[in-house]
């Protein structure tokens, strides 16, 4: 089965072709970042008229570049949980397509699209897992025992990891989105020079929370402030390296915690900062400790994309669901509601 994945949940529109026999074929991704860039974060109009924009000519050279066109046996288009306009783009078109074309079209779960991302890799994990998915807008632990057999470990009481990330990379002048940024930054940082908590990590339980840790940064950027308002390069340069040190520390804790919980020894990471090559390593060196092992997928696959989008939907349609002819976008969606296959 061929289908065409279409993701528009926030600020990326993303496309891509899995075929349930060959693989990925072909995807391609266009980010919105410049058009955001001077507003310090995404504004919702301008990203559903962006996506209006892009969408067709992307899915039109993604059909021409896999050889794909009138080769569709089905559309997967991200349902929920992002931005309602944003949604809607890709929803009413992914839908339209599918009419037209008298194919089966179903709406995908985005953090279920970020989940399998890491199966899109050679050597995939088998079922059961735990994954870590930390994005923009989520940061959660979930026991996997399938696809749609998800149980809600542990989340962030109040900011994501990723916009953690964002908002210290703020106080610093750093461009959105935050992470990668940070990421950067703090390769140059002198390790032992601050030290930040790690937050609820010396009480049991296996939810998580960043708004401290931002204080804690903003406290530390404030006293070091010249009269520009920033610090110098090298203190800005160390408190990155201790804000980054100290999210991924509190995840590694939490996350090995929950493989000890789950009785499992495999982690699969997902979601935008799992992208952090700090974290990878951090993670990798932790669960050698406990004979575990940790996955994740290429880069361009952590942050929002198509693949998973068409990789997900593909799982499922093959099972038989799909979506019927109305246009039901859900801007909050809990992933254990999700229907197993
Ligand atoms: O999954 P994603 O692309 O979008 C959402 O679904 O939210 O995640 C975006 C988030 C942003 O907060 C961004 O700063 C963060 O992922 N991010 C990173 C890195 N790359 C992206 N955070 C830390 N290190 C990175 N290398
Ligand atoms: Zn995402």
């Amino acid at each position: 089965m061929r289908v065409l994945g279409i993701e528009t949940s926030c600020d990326e529109t993303g496309v891509a072709v899995y075929d349930s026999e060959a693989g990925l074929l072909g995807h391609d991704l266009y980010s919105q970042i410049e058009l955001h860039a001077e507003y310090g974060g995404v504004v919702p109009e301008l990203a559903s008229r962006d996506h209006i924009r892009k969408l067709i000519p992307l899915i039109d050279s993604i059909l021409d570049r896999t050889d794909s066109q009138n080769k569709i046996d089905a559309i997967a288009y991200t349902c929920g949980p992002g931005l309602i306009g944003a949604l809607l783009v890709g929803g009413c078109v992914g839908r339209s397509l599918a009419y037209a074309w008298n194919v089966p079209a179903i709406g995908v779960h985005h953090m279920e699209g970020h989940l399998l991302a890491p199966l899109l890799e050679d050597n995939p994990p088998d079922f059961p897992f735990v994954a870590l998915l930390v994005s923009g807008g989520h940061t959660q632990l979930v026991e996997v025992k399938g696809i749609g057999e998800y149980t809600l470990l542990g989340e962030s009481l109040d900011d994501a990891a990723g916009e953690a990330f964002d908002k210290a990379a703020k106080m610093m002048d750093l461009d959105y989105p935050g992470g990668p940024h940070i990421a950067r930054l703090a390769e140059k940082g002198t390790p032992g020079r601050f030290k930040f908590p790690r937050p609820m990590t010396d009480r049991p339980g296996l939810d998580f929370s960043f708004s401290g840790l931002k204080t804690f940064t903003l406290n530390t950027v404030t006293k070091h402030a010249q009269a520009d308002g920033l610090p110098d390069d090298q203190t800005c340069a160390d408190i990155a390296f201790a804000f980054q040190e100290a999210v991924v520390d509190t995840l590694a804790i939490k996350c090995r915690r929950a493989l000890q919980q789950c009785n499992m020894n495999t982690l699969i990471i997902a979601g935008g900062v799992s992208a952090n090559n700090r974290l990878r390593e951090r993670l990798e060196e932790a669960l050698a400790k406990i004979n575990s092992r940790v996955f994740y997928a290429r880069h361009e696959f952590c942050t929002d994309n198509g693949a998973m989008i068409a990789f997900a939907g593909c799982q499922r349609l093959v099972a038989g669901q799909k979506t019927g002819l109305a246009v039901d976008v859900m801007p909050r969606w809990p992933l254990d509601t999700l229907e197993s296959l």
